[in-house]
């Protein structure tokens, strides 16, 4: 039996190559050695206003992009969160697990509140909640993310060990994989933040689908340190991250990158981060364009996918909903 491994993406924005080093290319690495399910997870996007019928393509168009990255769809289950009830239900369950103190600690639900000022929704205060479900539903053993969900994997794991402190060996509990290099791919214009599919200025990350010529003319004018070392350096964050983008992208260690770039210019270097960033995207890009235009094709692997997480998710949610004393559906027992 493979372990179970499980990780999704937020369709909100435009898939970055933040998300790509963070998560996709780890997703894309693992899938072999593993049970994998992979998913769109459309309830975390509402917790921030989503115009419908954008969210339903981007829906679309990022699971074209998961295949496109290379994520097998007949070794995987590839789902829409919003497809298995079981995530609402055993959330709502799981805020009764969860104490007012741990939500108001989520570093991520602080930054959000103070972007989105005007609408501060219940749902995105227990959004970690939503997302320990999704993860525990499935007895996941391993959860690849970038390095900024990490507080939320410590919190499922959190709730799922006092959870099963009162109802022995109902959760599993999941483990995060999180690389060494890339885990926190910086914005382009502001390395000091993290690159966000979301960002209002798409200057600030490359994203996934960005032309060849976007590509070349977002790196030409990304912010470097003074200076003129390429080296990996805390006083050098702009072009430590760049560094870490090469190094991820193209394999090599970041010392056989500093030596490649010993005594050359911060234009050469960025003409070739940006020559190998439009290398690695060209087959991703020309990929998804032949898939995004075959719906049906998407759409039968939602479909497939959704029946067997659906499957899976309720053995768990039906133990959960005994233990803690629902009545089983369909029959009334005292
Ligand atoms: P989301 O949609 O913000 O990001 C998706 C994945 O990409 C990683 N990531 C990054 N990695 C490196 N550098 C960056 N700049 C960067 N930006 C994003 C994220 O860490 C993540 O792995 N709450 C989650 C989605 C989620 C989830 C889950 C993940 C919901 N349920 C269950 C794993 C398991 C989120 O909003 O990720």
């Amino acid at each position: 039996m493979k372990k179970i491994l499980l990780s999704a993406i937020a369709p909100t924005g435009s898939l970055t190559i933040g998300n790509y080093i963070g998560a996709l290319k780890n997703w894309k690495d693992m899938q072999g050695q593993y049970d994998c399910l992979f998913m769109v997870v459309d309830m975390h996007a509402i917790t921030v206003f989503q115009e419908p019928s954008s969210l339903r393509s981007r829906c679309f168009s990022f699971v074209a992009q998961y295949l496109a990255c290379g994520i097998e769809p007949k070794q995987n289950t590839i789902f829409i969160q919003s497809h298995i009830p079981a995530h609402a239900e055993l959330a709502w369950i799981l805020n009764c697990w969860t104490n007012i103190g741990e939500l108001n600690r989520m570093t991520q639900f602080k930054n959000k509140a103070k972007k989105h000022s005007s609408n501060i929704n219940a749902g995105l205060y227990v959004y970690p909640v939503l997302m320990a479900s999704d993860i525990l539903l499935y007895q996941t053993d391993v959860v690849p993310i970038g390095d900024d969900q990490k507080q939320h994997l410590e919190l499922t794991r959190d709730i799922a060990v006092r959870f099963n402190n009162l109802h022995k060996g109902v959760f599993h509990i999941p483990e995060p994989y999180i690389s060494k290099t890339g885990a926190r791919i910086m914005s382009l214009l502001d390395p000091k933040r993290k690159m966000d599919k979301s960002d209002s200025n798409p200057n600030n990350y490359i994203a996934l689908l960005d032309e060849p010529s976007v590509v070349m003319k977002k790196i030409k004018q990304a912010i470097t340190d003074s200076g003129t070392e390429i080296k990996l350096d805390k006083t050098k964050p702009a072009i430590s991250n760049l560094l870490t983008i090469y190094s991820c992208l193209s394999g090599m260690t970041l010392s056989e990158l500093e030596e490649k770039f010993k005594n050359k210019n911060y234009a050469l270097f960025k003409k070739e981060l940006a020559e190998l960033l439009i290398d690695r995207l060209k087959p991703i890009q020309g990929r998804y364009k032949k898939l995004i235009d075959d719906k049906n094709y998407i759409s039968a692997i939602l479909e497939e996918g959704a029946k067997k997480a659906n499957e899976r998710a309720n053995k768990t949610l039906r133990i959960v909903q005994k233990k803690v004393g629902f009545i089983a559906r369909g029959k009334v027992e005292g």
